[in-house]
């Protein structure tokens, strides 16, 4: 599952250069360009017609490693969790999955927080039945109801790439974040390999929009999916940003050749 590990100096020769083409990106594509908020409705609007489907989806589509995915940003912040009484918060949590995964590790308080009310209504379902210890609330990750410094670690699981800035999104997190606090961001990413990247790049543009649609019966969110992860800071250049906002300690793994990629990091 995991491709290759690195720690981020500056962004290196090759890596740089893929980033290149990503360094304009402000945040999501959606909405009209420069307008904060008409990105944040229509990212929470397409996030809301695909909410019933959403969990199918994702694990059809990624052949299960979704799965395997948010296991692993989970243990990566395991010593943190375990300490009693840690609070940690899953940013965009969506239906929870990621939540359910630190809330294994926790010996304190996980929090899912999510702007997309129904979202949130399917995390709060399965919470009920399996895992009633994990707080959900409606809150946006751009404007987070935590007090400075509160927090022992924030995660992300695919929710990162949808803000309509992530500049303003890595300052929140900062924000919110104690001195030497974690930060975890999985996200889609960019894929290497020379028969690999081709293979992916076909079935991710060609394929998977066409069975989204056919399954969720909407046409935007999976169409928009490889648009958004073609604009999204490549991993060096997500490492740079990271390093740039003041976390030290960064570095990210890659997922299945960089399908996606974990991005790790403390607060200074
Ligand atoms: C692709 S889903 C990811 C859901 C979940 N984290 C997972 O692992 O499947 C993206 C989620 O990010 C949420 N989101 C996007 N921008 C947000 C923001 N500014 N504040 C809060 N949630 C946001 C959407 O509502 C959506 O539920």
């Amino acid at each position: 599952m995991v491709s290759d590990t690195r720690s981020s100096g500056p962004a290196s020769g090759q890596a740089s250069g893929q980033a290149s083409a990503q360094a304009n990106a402000q945040g999501s594509p959606l909405g009209l360009p420069g307008d904060e908020g008409s990105t944040r409705r229509a990212v929470r609007t397409m996030f809301s017609t695909v909410a019933p489907r959403y969990d199918f989806l994702n694990h059809f589509l990624s052949l299960g490693r979704d799965i395997a995915w948010r296991r692993a940003a989970a243990r990566a912040l395991k010593e943190t969790l375990a300490r009693p009484g840690s609070r940690v918060a899953d940013l965009c949590c969506g239906t929870g999955d990621l939540s359910f995964c630190l809330g294994r590790h926790s010996q304190g308080v996980v929090m899912g927080a999510d702007f997309c009310h129904p979202m949130l209504a399917i995390a709060r379902g399965k919470a009920g039945a399996h895992a009633p210890g994990i707080h959900f609330l409606e809150a946006d990750a751009l404007h987070l109801p935590f007090g400075d410094a509160s927090l022992d670690a924030v995660a992300s699981a695919f929710g990162f790439r949808n803000l309509a800035n992530y500049r303003l999104g890595i300052e929140e997190m900062g924000r919110v974040l104690k001195r030497g606090g974690r930060i975890a961001i999985l996200e889609f990413s960019h894929v290497r390999g020379v028969i690999f990247a081709p293979l992916f790049r076909f079935y991710f543009h060609r394929i998977l929009p066409r069975v989204g649609k056919l399954i969720s019966g909407v046409d935007g969110p999976y169409q928009y999916l490889p648009v958004s992860v073609a604009q999204f800071p490549g991993q060096e250049e997500l490492a740079q940003r990271l390093s740039d906002a003041g976390f030290r300690n960064v570095s990210y793994v890659n997922f299945t050749g960089g399908v996606a990629a974990l991005h790790m990091g403390e607060k200074k």
